[in-house]
């Protein structure tokens, strides 16, 4: 069972895990040393417990201790309760949803066998939004796609924005990063994936022109600023794109994969 320790010091050394929580590169340098990611809100905090992840401790307000009793019961982690005030002075802003855990992130899964195991995968390239990361999660596990694999330098997914706008499907769909991201066109052809580059070259196919699905597919898009590189473009089975009226550059990244998964699925 949970421990609950009142805390009134806003500078109690235990409240680390809560500090700096706007700022991107303190939170992953922290998060990154302690092997921690946070959840932020009930629903993710409890999908967080679901999923089997253990919490290293707790932070909330009074208030949402009933409806986290089962999941602080299930724990051995101390959850520290404030007031709502002193939980925003500690974090920096206002927690949505009042509740906040620090979690284990799990140990990193196995490319291979994340791809031996599925069927439909999103492949990202160097998306440096982690709301854009967090939302593409949501909408694989929404539309049937059943892994993500995400180049070296793509924002972390267990990152708290990321986590939160994907209200927990960071947890529930599988995923791992690629090492060598010049060599992954071949690695998804060697496991039987088809892959398609999502881009806004002249020359790609209309999404609605792709009949039929492969058995395997790997759906690839590109950063939000440069978009696919050419090693990708040029490497890819198929350029896919999803047409738009004349004037407009192109899709949020997130938006495009939740379209071309739509099509597809
Ligand atoms: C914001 S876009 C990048 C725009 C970039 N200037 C470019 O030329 O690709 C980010 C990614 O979303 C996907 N995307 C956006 N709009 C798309 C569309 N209409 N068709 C296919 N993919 C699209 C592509 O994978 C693209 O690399």
């Amino acid at each position: 069972m949970a421990r609950i320790v009142h805390v009134d010091d806003l500078d109690d050394p235990r409240l680390a895990d809560y500090l700096h929580l706007r700022d991107v590169q303190m939170r992953l340098a922290h998060e990154s040393e302690h092997g921690i990611y946070l959840a932020e809100g009930e629903k993710v905090v409890r999908r967080a417990h679901e999923a089997g992840h253990e919490a290293a401790s707790f932070l909330m307000a009074p208030r949402w201790l009933d409806g986290l009793r089962d999941v602080l019961d299930a724990s051995d982690a101390p959850c520290f309760v404030m007031s709502e005030k002193d939980v925003e002075r500690v974090t920096g802003f206002h927690v949505h949803r009042g509740a906040l855990s620090a979690v284990r992130r799990p140990a990193p899964a196995d490319v291979d066998d994340v791809l031996a195991a599925a069927r439909r995968v999103v492949v990202l390239e160097d998306l440096v939004d982690h709301t854009n990361v967090g939302a593409i999660f949501r909408v694989a596990a929404a539309l049937g796609f059943d892994a993500v694999l995400l180049s070296p330098r793509c924002a972390d997914p267990f990152y708290r924005r990321a986590v939160k706008v994907a209200m927990g499907a960071v947890f529930s769909v599988p995923h791992a990063r690629v090492d060598d991201w010049y060599g992954t066109p071949a690695l998804l052809s060697r496991h039987g994936f088809t892959t398609y580059a999502m881009t806004l070259a002249d020359d790609a196919v209309s999404l609605e022109d792709v009949g039929d699905v492969p058995e395997r597919l790997a759906l690839v898009v590109g950063s939000e600023g440069p978009g696919l590189t050419e090693h990708w473009q040029r490497s890819s089975d198929v350029r896919v794109t999803i047409p738009m009226a004349a004037g407009i550059d192109s899709l949020n990244v997130a938006t495009s994969v939740a379209v071309a998964c739509w099509h597809l699925r």
